[in-house]
Formats: structure tokens, sequence, C-alpha cells
């Protein structure tokens, strides 16, 4: 590959730490080229960003994830041998299945559960001194998640399993102490949701049909068979712990109506376009995802670039979202962007690209993007709040990221 640059280091790994979220689009920039080439992890990888990109990433005749995500990962923020990493039929047979749970009808009942949580812990946080944003979220978020998919969930249990389903999260880009916290999170959340669903096999416990629970004790793969137990615990926990890390971008949604409070008032109830707006801007704006990876499934020649057969290829999620070609003034928070925005497959891709029915794009975004309009809508209509000094900073280097403080509220009233 002579005809794109490369990056001179022996190996980026170390930098990829360091830059985080930038470390492609330093890169671009750096080489006016969408794409280039590094070693990461003692391999050579070709990072890409920007919407052709995205295009050609979510191609799957010329991509695979089967051997892409690195154990590490599947060890603590997928779940080995999942969804994300299925190719070809079996992965849209999969995915129909995740899809069926993701309906309007699932955001709506998702959207008015939280609504009813948060309401209910008004008379509490009245009450206390203050109040972590970002703990209430993922406890509250792991509340309707159970609830909505059907897995019992004892009251004194709701801290351990929120904070195992965030830990497998903010696993992700982290060496040491804290992706040991993750695996550990992940195998105690196997072992849990593994006795749930054999209490479901074994007619101990009920669930209802249609229900997460359910649809995935009793799903039935293309060849006729169930998954074994392990499979199904793992798939249901790719419902359960995306909905709880929704609290990270509803920390960032707090966070954008503290920064830019002459937005507050367009927050009205009534006006649903503007929450919409809000939340997109927040899901475009702030760096939770940084980038995805694939195989090169088949020999192929892009842009003068040589895609070599099993080379690892890195699409730029936080880049894309931030690219000036496709956002005017990327690094201003400007919901009213979104105003006549006719939606596009490429160019957005907070929750990946393309179509998610045929490919790997998150079937989760409806479900995030109304149970964050039902949270904004509380944080800016139901309760008047302080923001006492703290440590509101997030870093870019660290991915997944997150203000500093979790975002601390004191002196809550209800409105
Ligand atoms: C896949 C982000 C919420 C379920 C993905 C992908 C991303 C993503 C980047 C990978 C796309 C790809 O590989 O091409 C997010 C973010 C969320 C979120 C930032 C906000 C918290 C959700 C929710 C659910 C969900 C609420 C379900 C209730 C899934 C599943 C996949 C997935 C099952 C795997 C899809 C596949 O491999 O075909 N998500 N997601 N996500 N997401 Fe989400």
């Amino acid at each position: 590959n002579e005809k794109i640059p490369h990056d001179k280091s022996l190996d980026n790994s170390l930098n990829l730490m360091q830059e985080g979220y930038l470390f492609i689009s330093n890169r671009v920039e750096r080489y006016k080229s969408d794409l280039f080439e590094a070693r990461l992890l003692g391999q050579r990888v070709i990072c890409m960003s920007g919407a052709e990109a995205a295009k050609l990433f979510y191609d799957d005749e010329k991509f695979r994830r089967k051997g892409a995500a690195p154990k590490r990962v599947q060890k603590t923020l997928f779940g080995e041998n999942a969804i994300q990493s299925m190719d070809g039929e079996a992965h849209i047979h999969r995915k129909l299945l995740f899809m069926s749970l993701m309906t309007p009808t699932h955001q709506k009942r998702l959207a008015e559960l939280a609504k009813e949580h948060w309401q209910a812990s008004i008379s509490s946080w009245e009450k206390a001194d203050n109040v972590v944003l970002f703990d209430e979220a993922k406890r509250t978020l792991c509340q309707i998640a159970c609830l909505w998919a059907g897995v019992p969930l004892k009251e004194n249990e709701v801290t351990m399993r929120a904070d195992d389903f965030i830990d497998m999260v903010y696993a992700f880009g982290a060496v040491g102490p804290q992706h040991w916290k993750g695996r550990r999170a992940r195998t105690r959340a196997e072992e849990w949701i593994r006795s749930v669903i054999e209490d479901v096999r074994t007619g101990n416990l009920k669930a209802e049909p249609g229900s997460a629970l359910y649809e995935m004790a009793y799903y039935t793969k293309a060849d006729g068979t169930q998954l074994d137990m392990q499979m199904a615990a793992v798939e249901l926990i790719n419902v359960l712990r995306p909905i709880v890390a929704i609290a990270t971008f509803i920390t960032f949604s707090a966070l954008a109506l503290h920064e830019h409070p002459e937005h507050k008032q367009s927050l009205h109830p009534e006006k649903v376009n503007n929450l919409e707006m809000f939340a997109q801007e927040v899901r475009r704006y702030y760096p939770f995802g940084p980038f995805l990876g694939a195989r090169v499934r088949k020999s192929f020649i892009w842009k003068d670039c040589k895609f070599k057969e099993g080379m690892l290829v890195l699409l730029d999620m936080y880049g894309t979202n931030h690219d000036a070609r496709i956002w005017e003034k990327p690094n201003q928070f400007r919901p009213d962007r979104f105003i006549d925005w006719k939606g596009s497959l490429f160019e957005f891709i907070p929750q990946g690209g393309g179509d998610p029915a045929k490919g790997h794009r998150c079937p989760g975004e409806g479900i995030t993007v109304e149970i964050m309009k039902a949270s904004l809508d509380f944080l800016a209509n139901s309760i008047d709040f302080e923001v006492p000094n703290q440590d509101l900073n997030y870093s870019l280097e660290e991915m997944p990221s997150l203000p500093k403080s979790g975002f601390v509220m004191s002196n809550i009233k209800r409105k």
C-alpha cells in the first residue's frame, strides 16, 4: 500500500490509548486523507473516516465481523460469539429477533416506564443534599430494563446489577483493574441471567410471550435448534446492558442543558421535535462510541488502497459525527442543525450506520432516543435544581467517556 499514508510509528497502540476519540481524526487531518494505515496491537490496520468510508464499511460483501472484536472486548462488552461477531444469514436471522423487541410499541413502553420512575424519584431527591444523576440513571434504567424484559430484579440487588452492566461498558478501551472489573461483572451477570433463562425453561418462572426474556429463552436458530443457556443469557444481556448504558447519554444531556441554558425554554413537553433534536445533537456531539472494527472478507482496492483479506479495518464513528464536510461548525452544540435533517444512513453514526435489519447497525436507536427524550423532558420540565461546584470535565482520551462528577444536582424541587 504505497499510495495511502502510513503512520510511521512502530506500533500505535499507545497513541490510541493516549489520543482516544481523536486518534483517527488527528491523522486523517494530518495526512489529508480519509484513510491511512497504522500498526495497532501488533497488526496492520486500515483506519478510515467519513460518510464514504462508512458506506464502504457496511458493505457486507467486503467485510465480516467474525474475528474482528478482540477477545478482551468479547469477554467484557459484547459477550463471546454473540450477535456482534456473526455474519451472513445466521446474523440476519438473529438480528430479526432483536429488531422485533425494539419496535415503536417497545420504545413507547420503555419511555413511559422511564417517565414513571423519574417522577417517583422526586420525593426522595427533595430530601437528599445532593444526587448524582449518572448513578440515579443507571439504577432507574436497570429497573425499567428488567421490568420491560420480564427479568425479576429485587430492590436490594438493583445497584449491584446496574454497576455490573456499566462496568462491562466502561471496560472498553480500559487496561488493568478497570478491564478486570468488566470481566468479573460479565461473569456475574451471565451467571444470573443463565439461571433466569433456566427458570423459564423449566417452568419455575413465567415469561410473557413477546417479552425479551421469553423471546430469548425460546428463540430458534435458522437450523431449528434453540440457543444454549449461555448464548441465550449473553443475548438477553445484549439488550439489558445497552439500555442501562443510556445513562451516559442522559448525563451528557444534563451537561448540555447546563452548558447551553438558552435551549431550556425550547424543551417544552409539547414540543416533541425540540426534545428530539436536542437528543440527536447530544448523540452527535458528545463522545460515546469511538470506532468500529471489521475484517476484510475478500481482497479489494478502494481509493488506491489495497484492502487485503483478513486485515482489520477501523471506522471512525466519533470523527464522522464531527466531520466538517457533513456538519457545519461540528464542534458547536447546535440542536437546530437537525431541523430539516433528512436522515442519512452513513453521515450520522453514533450507533453505527447502514440498515439495522441488514447489517450490524444498532437496533436500539429508537429505544435510546425515546428514553433520552423522556429523561430530558423530566430534567427540563419536572424539577428545578442547582448544579453545585464540581468537575464536569469529560476526557476525549478515555473511551468511553463521562463527565467526571457524574453530574451532581442539589436543592432539587418538584416544579
Ligand atoms: C450494536 C451503540 C443502545 C442493542 C451497536 C453498535 C453500536 C451501538 C456502535 C455497533 C454497530 C455495528 O457494529 O455496526 C449504542 C449506543 C447506545 C446503544 C451508543 C446508547 C446507549 C442500544 C440499546 C439496545 C442496543 C438501547 C437494545 C435495547 C444493540 C445490539 C447491537 C448493537 C443488539 C448488535 C447489533 C448487531 O451486531 O447486529 N450499538 N447502542 N443498543 N446495539 Fe446498540
